[in-house]
């Protein structure tokens, strides 16, 4: 399908926020794919960082030349877009005391999580490398605690260092970011055994189930098998994941 563009803006060094109108309902994890044009055959996977009515938005990084080349789309050009995609985070009614914890060019997603989340006590933790984006947008939703790697914003370090001491109280976590930090969160969880979904990063090439490319390695009953992040993911529950 094709989709037009309402705007395509950088908000952060390098960091593009993308509007498309789009009249499909994603589930907060889920994705798109993007044709991002020039001469880039394959479509490119997106996470959805927020939908309102008929409006989706992607934030992104620009880091190759696909996300180049998208970013140098204007308002009313069109997109050829799939989606959504893959299976997201569940969302549950019976848990109060939630962290979502997130990093970088994974922080995006839980945006849109953030704001399904009906949780009394939403603790929202993001860990930057050094030049920070939608912190004032997560505020609307719970509370927000920075960090980043050079101490340009918040505290200095690793977010994961920062939220040791607060997880005794949580109910469900929910991560997103890069693989060493899923492991910390992971690990976390499973030392305070706090049931956990975090969202896996792979290449895709399909982005459909059909060619393989995103295979990660999970827990089965007996041994491990290999499960496709495009379609059973990108989210899955911590223990299930092998990093
Ligand atoms: Fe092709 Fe997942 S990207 S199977």
């Amino acid at each position: 399908m094709e989709y037009v563009v309402r705007e395509n803006r950088e908000i952060s060094n390098g960091i593009y926020r993308l509007e498309l109108e789009f009249d499909e309902i994603p589930m907060p994890g889920q994705f798109v794919m993007i044709n991002c044009g020039g001469n880039t055959l394959l479509k490119r996977p997106f996470s959805i960082c927020d939908h309102d009515a008929d409006k989706l938005t992607i934030v992104y990084q620009v880091k190759g030349k696909g996300t180049y080349n998208l970013s140098k789309v204007k308002s009313l050009d069109t997109l050829e877009v799939t989606g959504p995609h893959g299976h997201g985070f569940d969302v549950f009614d019976k848990f109060n005391n939630i962290l979502v914890i997130g990093g970088g060019v994974g922080i995006p997603p839980l945006l849109f999580l953030s704001k399904k989340l009906k949780a009394k006590n939403l603790k929202i933790a993001l860990g930057f490398k050094s030049n920070v984006f939608l912190v004032d947008e997560f505020q609307k939703y719970g509370d927000v605690i920075v960090t980043s790697e050079d101490g340009n914003t918040g505290m200095k370090g690793y977010i994961t260092d920062a939220i040791k001491d607060d997880i005794k109280n949580i109910d469900i976590i929910y991560g997103c970011g890069p693989k060493q930090m899923l492991k910390a969160v992971k690990d976390i969880a499973e030392k305070y055994d706090v049931p956990c979904q975090i969202s896996v990063e792979e290449h895709m090439g399909c982005g459909i189930g059909a060619c393989m490319t995103c295979a990660c390695e999970t827990k089965a009953d007996v041994g491990f098998h290999y499960k496709k992040v495009c379609q059973d993911g990108p989210v899955f529950w911590a223990k299930e994941v092998v990093l």
